[in-house]
């Protein structure tokens, strides 16, 4: 079988979409496969936030996978990775990740992860090749909104509501909050691609002038949230003294986020390592809906350490 590997272009992101669905929900045994992940989705919103780190493999002209890096500074993780069904175990999901490893040099990370299923001898079998190990549990939660009361007013605390000549120095402040919880971490892409693709909304949390911490969360269909639900894809606490109350201020104004929006749910991933943030999640309602291992880059931690208030998933 000749398989291409190439980047992927716009024309391949539909197929891409479908096979990435079909993919997931064969592995998974949904009666439809193709309906994996309803109305959200990764593909699309992960292509446009970084065109050149996407590829596909293609095959007699058609795309049978594909599989996308994403750069948060000195932090890399990858994926979705997905190969059509009827051509799993012929090699081409390896080959999916040579482009990816070669990215990962090329922007120089000092940690790498990924999120997969821990109950797969095959999905742990394969990241191992590329020396990524599996440590803890990843937990994605949700959780209702809470409260009934009117949403407070929240301008300020909306990226959106930040004026454009402002913006450059608050995307400044978020790389100073994640850069005090692992150095070099700077997820300010997710931000930018909420704001161009219109995703959803940045919560930021002020002490003044200080920013405490920030959450870039997805809302509603299309994104990676889909509908009713707001989806936490990156949150981060400043660490020190206060830090657990204001992740516990951060959670409430992702709440105040959902509910303004119409959301039923707050969603939010919490790697189990870091300890004091998933034990936090869990006391305040927060439940497990799907689990997954972190496999981290020769076995390293990361800022997965007990202490540290981030919200991701690496999915
Ligand atoms: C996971 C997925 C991407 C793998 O794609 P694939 O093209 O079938 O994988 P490959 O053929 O390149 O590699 C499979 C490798 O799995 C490993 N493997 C399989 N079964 C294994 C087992 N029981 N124990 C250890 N390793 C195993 C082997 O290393 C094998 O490589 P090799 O035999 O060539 O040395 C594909 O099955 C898929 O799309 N699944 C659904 C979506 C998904 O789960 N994506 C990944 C999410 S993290």
């Amino acid at each position: 079988m000749n398989i291409q590997i190439r980047p992927m272009g716009e024309g391949d992101v539909d197929t891409a979409d479908r096979t990435f669905r079909v993919a997931f929900g064969t592995f998974l045994g949904l009666p439809d496969p193709s309906q994996f992940m309803g109305d959200a989705g990764f593909l699309k919103t992960r292509f446009k936030a970084d065109p050149s780190a996407a590829f596909v493999a293609e095959t007699n002209g058609e795309v049978v996978g594909s599989n996308v890096a994403t750069n948060w500074g000195s932090v890399g993780f990858f994926g979705p990775l997905t190969v059509r069904p009827d051509l799993w175990d012929k090699g081409i999901s390896q080959k999916l990740m040579e482009p990816v490893m070669q990215k990962f040099s090329e922007w120089n990370n000092a940690h790498l992860g990924l999120f997969t299923f821990s109950h797969s001898p095959k999905h742990v079998g394969l990241y191992q090749k590329y020396d990524f190990w599996p440590r803890c549990l990843t937990a994605i939660m949700i959780r209702p909104i809470q409260g009934e009361k009117a949403s407070p007013a929240m301008a300020e605390w909306k990226f959106s509501g930040i004026p454009q000549s402002e913006q450059i120095a608050v995307l400044k402040e978020c790389r100073g909050v994640t850069g005090a919880l692992f150095d070099g971490l700077d997820t300010t892409i997710e931000i930018d691609a909420i704001a161009q693709q219109h995703l959803g909304e940045t919560v930021l949390l002020w002490s003044g002038s200080r920013l405490d911490g920030f959450a870039a969360c997805h809302i509603g269909p299309g994104t990676e949230a889909g509908s009713g639900a707001c989806y936490v894809k990156f949150a981060a606490i400043r660490p020190g003294a206060e830090a657990a109350s204001n992740f516990d201020r951060l959670l409430g104004a992702c709440d105040a986020l959902g509910r303004e929006t119409g959301c039923k749910v707050v969603m939010a991933g919490a790697n189990m390592a870091r300890s004091a943030q998933y034990r936090a999640m869990l006391a305040t309602g927060f439940k497990t809906q799907v689990l997954g291992v972190a496999m981290e880059k020769a076995n390293k931690t990361g800022y997965n350490r007990p202490d540290v208030y981030i919200i991701d998933d690496w999915r």
